[in-house]
């Protein structure tokens, strides 16, 4: 009998989880508990890559992060759940890894070229941020999974997590399996305002918001430009609120809609009232499970402690055959 296939996934917590991370990411995390054996980290660490110098907030992040993931059906009794920086192993794993990566592989990263470009409000320019790409290859590999469900700008860290990989057994003789990227289906999960849906420019539709937050939100999204006036037809294709309806609005009523919108039979504002009404179905179940789960304070220490000791098990299980094969001890 074949063991079951392994998938290891993560997430920077930087702030609450909005619908796009939902239809971007958890959706597909939640289909792997079930196909796969599967552990999912909240990478503390890697949040210090940008933000190192303010790290007051981190643990009401990590916990809040928990409270997203299980909100969305994640449960530890299917899956691991842990908080990076509780596995030390990683940290041991990456310090090998650092050795072994050339200094090109890491300066030719796309992400790592564009985001210096981009975040100017913090100074980049120290060694860790460069090494993302090396804790991320740690963070993964120490687990020897297949499978690593990702976005798509996450590709060119997986790439070179698979040449980090191909490095070290051509060196030490093979102990890790290339992992592969299991992409999310692109969802098209804009903001309020047609921008990505991004907690920084504060146009997002969060998983914990309350219908009373969700309603004034809905009422400001930005619809199809050229459709100033009621009687004006509409194209769903231009429109900000259409791809929502396609993750969430039953087919046959999308259909209704789509014909509405272009004969000027349906307007913005009713369209926006089956928006919240597909909104409010979705995450009726979200705030249920958030409300029993908040009701036991002790349930995220709980469920942390004993995903932190299966994901150490795991990493010092791959850390034995790493030291043996580079000789440490
Ligand atoms: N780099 C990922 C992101 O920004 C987060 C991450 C860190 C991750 N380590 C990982 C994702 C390992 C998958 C596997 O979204």
């Amino acid at each position: 009998m074949t063991a079951r296939q392994r998938t290891v996934s993560g997430m920077r917590p930087t702030g609450p989880l909005h619908i796009g991370h939902y239809f971007g990411a958890l959706k597909n995390w939640v289909a792997m508990q079930d196909e796969t054996e599967a552990l999912f980290f909240v990478a503390d660490w890697h949040a210090l890559t940008s933000d190192y110098a303010d790290t007051s907030r981190i643990d009401e992040y990590v916990r809040e992060m928990v409270v997203d993931w299980l909100s969305v059906g994640l449960d530890p009794a299917r899956c691991a759940i842990y908080r990076q920086s509780e596995v030390k192993q990683t940290a041991e794993l990456h310090l090998i890894l650092s050795m072994i990566t050339p200094l090109g592989w890491l300066e030719r990263n796309p992400t790592y070229k564009e985001q210096q470009q981009e975040i100017t409000s913090r100074d980049l320019g120290n060694y860790g941020f460069l090494g993302y790409p090396v804790l991320m290859a740690s963070d993964i590999i120490q687990h020897r999974p297949q499978w690593v469900p990702v976005g798509q700008d996450q590709l060119p860290h997986m790439e070179l997590t698979r040449e980090i990989v191909r490095r070290f057994n051509h060196l030490y003789g093979e102990v890790f399996p290339e992992p592969q990227a299991r992409l999310t289906p692109a969802a098209k999960c804009p903001g309020l305002d047609g921008r990505k849906m991004s907690k920084s420019y504060g146009n997002g539709i969060f998983l914990k918001d309350s219908l009373a937050d969700i309603e004034p939100k809905v009422k400001t999204m930005f619809t199809d430009p050229a459709r100033l006036r009621r009687s004006d037809p509409g194209s769903p294709e231009k429109c900000n609120l259409f791809p929502y309806h396609t993750l969430m609005t039953a087919s046959e009523t999308q259909a209704e809609i789509r014909q509405g919108c272009a004969a000027a039979t349906l307007g913005c504002v009713d369209c926006k009232k089956i928006f919240l009404k597909s909104l409010e179905a979705f995450l009726a179940p979200l705030h249920e499970r958030r409300a029993s789960i908040l009701a036991r304070p002790r349930l995220v220490d709980e469920i942390l402690m004993d995903g932190n000791a299966k994901a150490r098990e795991s990493a010092e299980e791959t850390m034995r055959l790493v030291r043996d094969a580079v000789h440490l001890v």
